[in-house]
């Protein structure tokens, strides 16, 4: 299988692809611990164009392209510095950075703009997260993660905690469950942060079997991964309303007692008060091992879209 674009997690049907492509990135850690130079995207540009806030996601695949032998244009305050502060739409846009580079990467605070951008795009489009919508190569680096460090993704439960109504790393991750067997999926939040309709229908469809509670000591103690997430404050219609919920959950020492020692502990990042600090000493405090992956499973991602 072969991927023109990634917009949504939806995009990957096939569990071989995510096993060539984690096969991959497993040969890209290799190498890069080596030194081993990568020259298969040479000659190749990836722009990078975030309209919103980024760390990781830029930052790491600026590095993956550069890491498989590639350059990097990048715009990474584009609703103040780009041509948008003019008027100019999404669209006129993506024309005109086709024309720039081979693959585009976009952040953008609305759902559906990446797939707005693919629409007109002459190059392939990644979508680097499109508002409350979706984060798909989150997903991988996330599920790379969970293989790499429980050894299996098949008959783990998996218990996602904070905003699931806003997260969407949480969205894109629930869309690739479905391909593995056995999973089961906890689902702790507020009510006013709970998955919204579209997720649960596609857990139904697809036979993955999930619960939701606001009880987040009974869905630790059944865990093998914990998923954290930070409350979307960006995505508030108000201040007060994400004060409200601010702080809801918090994982912490009496967490990590219930905590079963094979289980892991993940988080997209960034963190806000949502783990509290003593954890990170805790070997099942995966979090920054997760970021680090996001590297490999982009080198492999832009591999195989450009070669
Ligand atoms: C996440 C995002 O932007 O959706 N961060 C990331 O890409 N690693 C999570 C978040 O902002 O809470």
């Amino acid at each position: 299988m072969k991927l023109r674009h990634l917009i949504s997690a939806k995009d990957i049907f096939d569990r071989p692809f995510i096993e060539e492509l984690f096969k991959e990135a497993a040969e890209m850690e290799k190498r890069v611990e080596r030194g081993v130079l990568i020259k298969d995207c040479e000659g190749k540009i990836l722009a990078a164009l975030f309209y919103e806030p980024s760390t990781r996601t830029r930052l790491s695949f600026e590095s993956a392209m550069q890491r498989v032998g590639g350059s990097v244009i990048s715009a990474e305050n584009a609703a103040d510095y780009s041509s948008a502060k003019k008027g100019e739409t999404l669209e006129d846009t993506a024309r005109m950075v086709s024309s720039y580079a081979d693959v585009i990467v976009i952040r953008h605070p609305e759902p559906g703009s990446a797939a707005r951008l693919a629409s007109v795009a002459h190059v392939p489009v990644i979508n680097g997260g499109d508002g409350s919508g979706e984060h798909p190569t989150q997903a991988l680096l996330d599920l790379y993660t969970i293989q790499k460090e429980l050894g299996r993704i098949d008959t783990t439960t998996i218990a996602f905690v904070g905003d699931l109504r806003y997260g969407r790393t949480v969205h894109s991750l629930l869309h690739l469950l479905p391909l593995f067997r056995a999973v089961q999926v906890l689902l702790v939040s507020s009510p006013e942060l709970r998955l919204p309709e579209e997720y649960r229908t596609a857990l139904q469809k697809h036979n993955v079997a999930f619960e939701e509670s606001s009880d987040l000591l009974s869905a630790v103690q059944k865990s093998d991964v914990l998923f954290v997430t930070r409350i979307q404050k960006e995505r508030f219609p108000s201040e007060e309303e994400y004060k409200k919920l601010k702080g809801s959950y918090t994982i912490d020492d009496r967490t990590l007692a219930a905590l079963k020692k094979t289980a892991i502990i993940m988080h997209p990042l960034p963190r806000v008060d949502e783990i509290a600090r003593e954890v990170d000493k805790d070997p099942r405090a995966a979090y920054f091992r997760e970021a680090k992956n996001g590297v490999f499973i982009r080198m492999a991602l832009i591999r195989s879209i450009l070669t």
